[in-house]
């Protein structure tokens, strides 16, 4: 029996950090949805696709081949594109890309996929409410926005403090407020707050959660 953990919630809430060292403490596998949404936003960057033209965005999200690699990097049609789907510009046109819903439902199709041949901890922003609303655990996981700046500065050095906090704002009011699968906490989600917290003792919350979901342990491998 696979067993899916979802962990939605903004950004720079810590969900990649603590959804990767928990699939690995689990034996699971790491899904980082985000990246398939940034990996389409790269192709339609490239091949200037006009970021609302539904079709032609579908048509990219049907036929990309995405791949999540156990080194944390990830290809797309076969080419790298781990740290291309990073910069600033692909941040700001994955989050208009996801607001399209053809999208939406190829790459949840591919999300679902994957989950059938593994146990997976994946991590977004519809994880508990859309791809996975069956999910064992979910997890909203939430810090103030501060401090998500803060963490967010730490990885992006070179991008100054204030225009980051303006871009992540614009960012998540557009997650938020989308019409298709917005961000908001599933009702049987818990909410956590990390905000103050390291990363272990999130984790180590999580892991409390998942041991008393998943029944006697048996099905953690
Ligand atoms: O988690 P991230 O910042 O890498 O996600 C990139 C964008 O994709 C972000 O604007 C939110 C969006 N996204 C989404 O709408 N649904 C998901 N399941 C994952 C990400």
């Amino acid at each position: 029996m696979r067993v899916v953990i979802a962990i939605d919630g903004p950004a720079g809430a810590g969900k990649s950090t603590i959804a990767r060292s928990l699939a690995a403490r689990l034996g699971y596998t790491y899904i980082d949805s985000g990246a398939m949404y940034r990996a389409i936003a790269l192709w339609a960057l490239r091949l200037e696709v006009d970021l609302q033209d539904a079709i032609k965005l579908e048509q990219l999200a049907r036929s990309a081949k995405i791949s999540l690699l156990m080194d944390r990097s990830v290809q797309l049609n076969g080419e790298d594109v781990t740290s291309e789907i990073r910069t600033p510009e692909v941040t700001a046109a994955a989050s208009k890309v996801a607001a399209v819903k053809s999208v939406r439902s190829a790459l949840v199709e591919k999300q679902r996929e994957i989950a059938e041949t593994a146990s997976v901890v994946m991590e977004g922003r519809d994880i508990g409410t859309v791809v996975f609303p069956q999910a064992r655990v979910k997890i909203f996981l939430d810090a103030d926005p501060q401090e998500r700046v803060r963490r967010r500065s730490v990885e992006l050095p070179e991008v100054a403090a204030a225009q980051l906090a303006a871009q992540m704002s614009e960012r998540d009011t557009r997650d938020r407020e989308r019409a298709e699968s917005p961000l908001v906490q599933a009702p049987d989600a818990v909410y956590l707050d990390s905000t103050g917290l390291a990363p272990l003792e999130v984790e180590e919350k999580i892991l409390q959660l998942v041991r008393a979901r998943v029944s006697n342990g048996k099905e953690l491998h």
